[in-house]
């Protein structure tokens, strides 16, 4: 039985808008395998936004953002509200990515807050969870995906168009991913929590995609550094696409 799979990019705080323009058109052009049950997601920085939305037309790539505000509009400097994404053609957002945890600020609360107002205009929804190195190595991974997991599932209203993408912290930019155990295992506890697709995030590359797609509650993968290249996304999308 297909299982249906999705493949997003988080570009982070790379690639500006022409840059955005001609990767999505790039995309659209590479040799990615089709699946019917393949969905391509790129996230590009908040103001590249409308170039990626253009430059994606009527491809199969879909743009999301990297975060979205709680209000649909206020005195919050800096922020974006969902319904201003939704005005540029995004689709869905990223809520609670461990960079906005770590160096922003951000909560288990805000996260949860995030999700609910996206969701509220529309928008889909990957909200992200990950343990620290040091809560793994203390035996407390279930317990602090209980914790951001629970938050979310408490505030989500209906699970339509919501995803989790599970990052381990000690994974991201360091180009070691978790084993194929520690990965199926953390995605397990997440389904068990909240009963959505759950993606893989944390240093996911062409040559280990297939393996970590592979596994039984891995959904798809949110993919950092290897998505700033046109080929390397796309053999990760292929991978992807022999998932599905
Ligand atoms: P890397 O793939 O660069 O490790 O980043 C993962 C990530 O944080 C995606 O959101």
């Amino acid at each position: 039985m297909a299982i249906a799979q999705l493949i997003a990019g988080n570009w982070k705080m790379f690639k500006g808008p022409a840059q955005a323009r001609s990767f999505v058109a790039a995309l659209a052009d590479a040799t990615v395998e089709q699946a019917e049950s393949l969905d391509i997601v790129v996230c590009p920085p908040a103001v590249s936004l409308a170039a990626a939305v253009d430059g994606a037309g009527a491809s199969r790539t879909q743009i999301f953002g990297q975060n979205v505000h709680w209000a649909e509009s206020g005195a919050f400097t800096g922020e974006v509200s969902g319904s201003m994404l939704r005005e540029l053609g995004v689709s869905g957002a990223i809520v609670g990515h461990s960079e906005r945890r770590q160096l922003f600020g951000e909560t288990d609360e805000t996260t949860a807050a995030r999700m609910v107002a996206a969701r509220g205009v529309g928008l889909q929804v990957i909200a992200c969870v990950g343990e620290l190195e040091a809560e793994r190595e203390a035996g407390e991974t279930e317990r602090v995906l209980e914790r951001q997991v629970g938050a979310i599932a408490e505030a989500a209203d209906g699970l339509e168009g919501l995803v989790v993408a599970y990052e381990p912290i000690w994974a991201i930019g360091t180009g070691r991913t978790a084993t194929l155990e520690q990965a199926q295992e953390a995605h397990a506890v997440i389904k068990r929590l909240l009963p959505v697709p759950v993606l893989y995030g944390g240093s996911v590359k062409p040559d280990n995609a297939a393996e970590l797609l592979a596994l039984p509650d891995v959904d798809g993968a949110l993919v950092g550094g290897a998505s700033l290249d046109v080929d390397s996304f796309a053999a990760v999308c292929t991978a992807g696409a022999r998932a599905a």
